[in-house]
C-alpha cells in the first residue's frame, strides 16, 4: 500500500520520480506528490487522484528542477484522499520533506503531546505526526537528523517505509524500513529509493533491500549507510543483483497489464515448473521442500494461511493434499488465523501463500506460528519479499512481476507450486501410485498448452461479456476441486468491475442462494467432466427450472450441458485434481472484458491496493 520513489544523484530528478510512481501506481491511487530540492528551493506538488493528475498539476504549478527528490502514491489509511492528506508533508519549519508508505499505530498519543509542544497540524495523516516528531527531536535534543530519525522511530508503533530530506542537507536522504518493503538502487554517483526495483531497473542492476528495523543515511556522489533502529550497530549492507527487466514491467502491447498476465499464464506456469518438474523421468523436486520432506509427511496437519485470491489457492490446495497425500488440511484467512489464538503445536506444518510476499496479515499469522514452534513454508512470487525471508523454507512461483492489480497468473503458478509439493509428498509418503504418479506429471506438464487452447476462446469469452455486462448480480457455482475457483470467479468480477458476485459450492445453492434466482440472474456454472459432473449437471437443472441464466464452462466436447445452457466456455479436459488450472481462465477473461466494458480502470479498481501492508 502506497508507493514511494527517491532519487538523489547528478540528474534531474523529476523524469526519474514520476516514471517510478507510474510503475508503483498498482499500489496505491488515491493522490499523489513529489517534492524536488535543487539546494536552495523545495518545489512540492501534490493532488488527489492519480499520478497522470499530479503531472498535468506539477507541468503548470513548479519548475521542476532538482537532482534530489522524493514522490508518492497512496492509498489513504489515515485521512480521507485529498489535496491537504497526499504525501509528501512538511514538518512546521518547512525544512523537512517525509514521504511514508505504512502505518503509525499511536499517533494519536504522540500527536496530542506535540500539540502541547506547540505543534500544528494541517493533514489528519500519521506522516505529518512523524515528520514533526523527528523535527522536535532534532530542534530538543540537538542531535543530527539520522539520530533524529532513529529516536523518533524507536517512539512509534506500526509499519512503515519512509524517505525523507531536510533542507539544510542538501546532499542526503535517509529512509527507514519497518514491515513496508525499501529498496535502494545502486548506480554511478547517484542513488535510487523505492518500494520495489521496478523505479529503477534501466538504471541499475545492484540494489540493496533494507531488512526490518534498519535505516540508511543517502549521500549524493558518495555512500549508503545502513544502520539498525534500536541500537547503533552499522551494517554492511549486502547488494542483490536484479534479475528483473523493462519488458517485464511493461505492457508489451496489451491494453492492460492484466489482459497481458492472464496470456502470459502458459509461459510462467511453464517457468514454474522449469528444472522442478521432468515428467518424462518421474522426477518432481522442489529445492525449498527436498530437506523437509519427513516434516511434511509426518506432519499432524497442514494449516494453510493467505488472503483473497491467494487464500483460494490455498483452498484448491486443501482437496490436492488431502486427495493425494492423505494429510488434514485447514485453510484459514491470515486476518482471522492471526487473531482468534489458534491451537498450533510444533507438529503443524504451515504454508503461507502471497504473491506479494508482503501482505501484512499473512505476515502476522506467520510470526504467530513460528512462535507456537511450527515449521513454516511460503509460497510467494516476489523474490526477497519479508514473507519469503520470514520463512523457514519455501518456493517462488517465478510468476514474474504482477502489475495488475487482480491477481491471476499470481494464482495459477501458486496452484502449480502447490500441485508439485502434493505430487512430491504422496510420491514420498506412497500414497500415490506410480502410474496415477506419472500420468499427473505429464498432465502437469500439458497445462500450458490447455491454457493456450482456453486463451483462444476470448472472442467468444467477449460476446458474453456484452450481453451480461449490464447486470447487477452473478452467481458463481462449482464443486470439488472447482468450487474455490467459483469464489475466484466471483472475486475477479466484484474487484474489477464493480459487479456484485457471489461464489458458492453448487450444491449449497438449495440452502439460501436459490432464492436470487430469476431471469434476470446469470449463473456461471464450473460443469466441467469430473467425478461431480452428474451432481452439477443436477444443480443446473435446478436452475434453469428457475429461468436462470446459466453460463457453463464445460469440457471439450461436452454434448449434455451444452444442451442445457445458455451459453459455454470450452477448456481442454485435464484430471480433475489439475482443472482449476484451465477452468480459472475463461472466468479471467469474463471479468475483464465485462470491466472493460463497463469503462472501469480495470488494472487500479478503486479502493484497492496491490500489496496489502496495512492490518
Ligand atoms: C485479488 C487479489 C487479492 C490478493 C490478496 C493477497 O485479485 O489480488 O485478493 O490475492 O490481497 O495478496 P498476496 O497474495 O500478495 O498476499
Amino acid at each position: 500500500m502506497c508507493g514511494i520513489v527517491g532519487y538523489i544523484g547528478k540528474r534531474e530528478a523529476y523524469p526519474i520520480i514520476l516514471n517510478g510512481l507510474k510503475r508503483l501506481e498498482y499500489r496505491g491511487y488515491d493522490s499523489a506528490g513529489i517534492a524536488l530540492f535543487d539546494g536552495n528551493d523545495i518545489q512540492l506538488c501534490k493532488t488527489k487522484g492519480k499520478v497522470a493528475s499530479l503531472e498535468e498539476k506539477a507541468e503548470k504549478e513548479i519548475s521542476r528542477k532538482g537532482s534530489l527528490g522524493i514522490g508518492h502514491t497512496r492509498w489513504a489509511t489515515h485521512g480521507v484522499p485529498n489535496d491537504v492528506n497526499s504525501h509528501p508533508h512538511y514538518s512546521n519549519s518547512g525544512d523537512l520533506v517525509i514521504i511514508h508508505n505504512g502505518i503509525i499505530e499511536n499517533y494519536d498519543s504522540l500527536k496530542k503531546e506535540l500539540i502541547k509542544r506547540g505543534y500544528t497540524f494541517t493533514s489528519d495523516t500519521d506522516t505529518e505526526v512523524l515528520v514533526n516528531l523527528i523535527e522536535d527531536i532534532q530542534i530538543n535534543e540537538k542531535v543530527k537528523l539520522g539520530k533524529a530519525v532513529q529516536i523518533a522511530l524507536n517512539q512509534v508503533v506500526g509499519a512503515y517505509a519512509i524517505a525523507l530530506f531536510d533542507r539544510k542537507k542538501p546532499d542526503e536522504i535517509i529512509v527507514a524500513k519497518l514491515g513496508s518493503p525499501l529498496a535502494i538502487g545502486i548506480g554511478e554517483d547517484e542513488f535510487f529509493v523505492a518500494s520495489d526495483a521496478s523505479p529503477f531497473i534501466e538504471f541499475t542492476n545492484n540494489a540493496i533491500y533494507l531488512e526490518d528495523e534498519e535505516m540508511a543515511i543517502i549521500r549524493r556522489g558518495r555512500d549508503v549507510k545502513v544502520r539498525k533502529i534500536k541500537g547503533d550497530k552499522l551494517v554492511a549492507p549486502y547488494i542483490q543483483e536484479l534479475q528483473l527487466n523493462l519488458e517485464q514491467i511493461e505492457k508489451g502491447g496489451y491494453d492492460h497489464f492484466m489482459l497481458k498476465e492472464i496470456y502470459e499464464q502458459p509461459s510462467v506456469i511453464k517457468d514454474t515448473y522449469r528444472g522442478r518438474l521432468l515428467a518424462e523421468k518421474g522426477i518432481v523436486k522442489l529445492g525449498g521442500l527436498e530437506d523437509y520432506i519427513e516434516k511434511f509427511i509426518n506432519a499432524d496437519r497442514i494449516i494453510i494461511v493467505a488472503c483473497g485470491t491467494s487464500w483460494h489457492a490455498g483452498l484448491v490446495a486443501e482437496y490436492i493434499f488431502e486427495d493425494l497425500v492423505r494429510i488434514p488440511v485447514e485453510v484459514e484467512y491470515a486476518s482471522e488465523f492471526r487473531y482468534r489464538n489458534p491451537i498450533i503445536s510444533e507438529n503443524d506444518v504451515v504454508i503461507a501463500i502471497s504473491q506479494s510476499g508482503e501482505t501484512a496479515d499473512t505476515l502476522a499469522a506467520i510470526k504467530l506460528a513460528k512462535s507456537k514452534g511450527a515449521f513454516v513454508y511460503g509460497i510467494c512470487n516476489v523474490v526477497g519479499s519479508t514473507i519469503s525471508r520470514e520463512t523457514d523454507s519455501g518456493t517462488y512461483t517465478h510468476a514474474g512481476p504482477e502489475i495488475g492489480v487482480a491477481s491471476t497468473k499470481a494464482f495459477t503458478t501458486q496452484i502449480t507450486v502447490l500441485a508439485m509439493i502434493a505430487l512430491r509428498l504422496a510420491k514420498a509418503k506412497g500414497t500415490i501410485g506410480h502410474r496415477d504418479f506419472m500420468l499427473y506429471l505429464r498432465e502437469l506438464e500439458l497445462i500450458p498448452n490447455h491454457v493456450e487452447e482456453a486463451l483462444k476462446t476470448e472472442d467468444k469469452i467477449k460476446e458474453i461479456a456484452a450481453v451480461f455486462k449490464d447486470v447487477r448480480n452473478f452467481l458463481y457455482l462449482g464443486r470439488g476441486y472447482n468450487f474455490p475457483v467459483a469464489l475466484e470467479g466471483a472475486l475477479k468480477l466484484k474487484e474489477i468491475s464493480y459487479i456484485h458476485a457471489e461464489g458458492y459450492p453448487a450444491a449449497e445453492m438449495k440452502h439460501g442462494p436459490i432464492a436470487l434466482i430469476d431471469e434476470q440472474m446469470p449463473v456461471v456454472v464450473i460443469a466441467i467432466k469430473s467425478d461431480h459432473y452428474d451432481k452439477v449437471v443436477s444443480n443446473i437443472q435446478e436452475i434453469k427450472a428457475r429461468k436462470g441464466k446459466i453460463i457453463a464452462v464445460v469440457s471439450e466436447g461436452d454434448t449434455a450441458v451444452r444442451e442445457m445452457a445458455d451459453y459455454v466456455m470450452e477448456v481442454p479436459h485435464t484430471p480433475e485434481a489439475l482443472s482449476p488450472l484451465v477452468t480459472t481462465i475463461p472466468l479471467q477473461l469474463l471479468s475483464y472484458h465485462i470491466a472493460v466494458m463497463l469503462g472501469r480502470n480495470v488494472d487500479q479498481p478503486r479502493n484497492l491496493a496491490k500489496s496489502v501492508t496495512v492490518e
